[in-house]
Order: structure tokens, then C-alpha cells, then sequence
């Protein structure tokens, strides 16, 4: 069994996804931006974070699986879906929900850079800086985070509770013997 514990409540969410709306959009100002979101975790963060961007904001999605099991990444990322469009002379932000090892922000990066965009940029809502095993350059980080597994608010456990509107932490419950 396993228990949920309240991490970061909705409302503050809502104001961190506001100010790096703001962030954003002052970042390109009067200039069209491709959202990328990388499917399925970044869906509610790109959602929302949309509705806070002043600038023109189109939406695209890539997905991609990486190998290995909860807490142990192989190392390995693999393409499962692309963009459906050119990103040559685009101005893109790549949104993930959390960026854990790097690895599939780094394979990211490198996939999109070869598209030759205008400019590029990442997004995370959540950064797990201390599980890093590649050096990645993250443009706007909502919350730092310590290394404590997360759902909610589009993170999952077997696929569950992506639907919850405030994050929480994914504690073992022991029952007493
Ligand atoms: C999560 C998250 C990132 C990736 C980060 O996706 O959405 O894409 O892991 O981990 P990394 O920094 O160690 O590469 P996940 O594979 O859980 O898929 P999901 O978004 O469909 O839940």
C-alpha cells in the first residue's frame, strides 16, 4: 500500500505557472513560440501554462520512452513520437513536468537543435537537480525539489493519479506488526 502525502497545494502552483508565464512572454515579446510538450507528464503543465502566455502560443507534443524501471534510468532514450511540424526559424520551449536524470531533455535538446529553431528553451515545473546524471541548462524552473517521488498534477505511478490538482509525494505506508 502506499500513502499520499500534500506537497505543493494547486494555489501554489498556480501563482509559480503564472510568473513563468510572465517569464515567457516577456522573454519574446511579440514574437510567436512553439509549445512543445513532452507527452504524457508535461499535458496539465502545458495546458495551463498556455492559458498564462501573452504571446502567440501554438502547441505541438513528442513523446519518447526511456528504459528501465521507477527508480533506476538505463540511460537509454528512444523516439516514440515527433513533432508534426518544421522547427526551422521557430522560437520553441520544450515543456517538461520534472526533469529528473536530464536524459531526456539532453536527447531532447540535441533531437531539436538539429532543426535548426530560432531560439530554444526548456521549461520544467519541477527540478530534481540532485538525481542529475547529464548537465542540462534549464530556462524556467518552477520548484526545486528534493529527491522524493512525486504525483500528480500529470505525474503518475503506473499511469494513476495524473488527474490530481496539487502535487503530492508517494510514501510507502508500513502498517504496524
Ligand atoms: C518523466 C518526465 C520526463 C522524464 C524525466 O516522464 O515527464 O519526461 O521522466 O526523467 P529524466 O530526467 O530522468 O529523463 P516519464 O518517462 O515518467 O513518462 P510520462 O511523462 O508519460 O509519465
Amino acid at each position: 500500500m502506499e500513502k499520499l502525502r500534500l506537497f505543493i497545494t494547486r494555489e501554489r502552483i498556480a501563482a509559480k505557472v503564472s510568473e513563468l508565464g510572465r517569464r515567457i512572454s516577456e522573454d519574446f515579446p511579440g514574437e510567436p513560440v512553439i509549445l512543445i510538450g513532452v507527452l504524457k507528464g508535461a499535458s496539465i503543465f502545458l495546458a495551463d501554462l498556455a492559458r498564462q502566455i501573452t504571446v502567440d502560443a501554438t502547441f505541438d507534443f513528442i513523446s519518447v520512452s526511456s528504459y528501465g524501471n521507477l527508480m533506476q534510468h538505463s540511460g537509454e532514450v528512444r523516439l516514440i513520437k515527433d513533432v508534426d511540424q518544421s522547427l526551422e526559424d521557430r522560437n520553441i520551449i520544450l515543456v517538461e513536468d520534472i526533469v529528473d536524470t536530464g536524459l531526456t531533455v539532453n536527447y531532447l535538446t540535441n533531437l531539436l537543435s538539429a532543426r535548426h529553431p530560432r531560439r530554444l528553451k526548456i521549461a520544467t515545473l519541477l527540478d530534481k537537480s540532485c538525481r542529475r546524471m547529464v548537465t542540462v541548462s534549464i530556462d524556467y524552473v518552477g520548484f526545486a525539489i528534493p529527491d522524493q517521488f512525486v504525483v500528480g498534477y500529470g505525474m503518475d505511478v503506473a499511469e494513476h493519479y495524473r488527474n490530481l490538482s496539487d502535487i503530492f509525494v508517494l510514501e510507502p505506508s508500513f502498517t504496524a506488526m
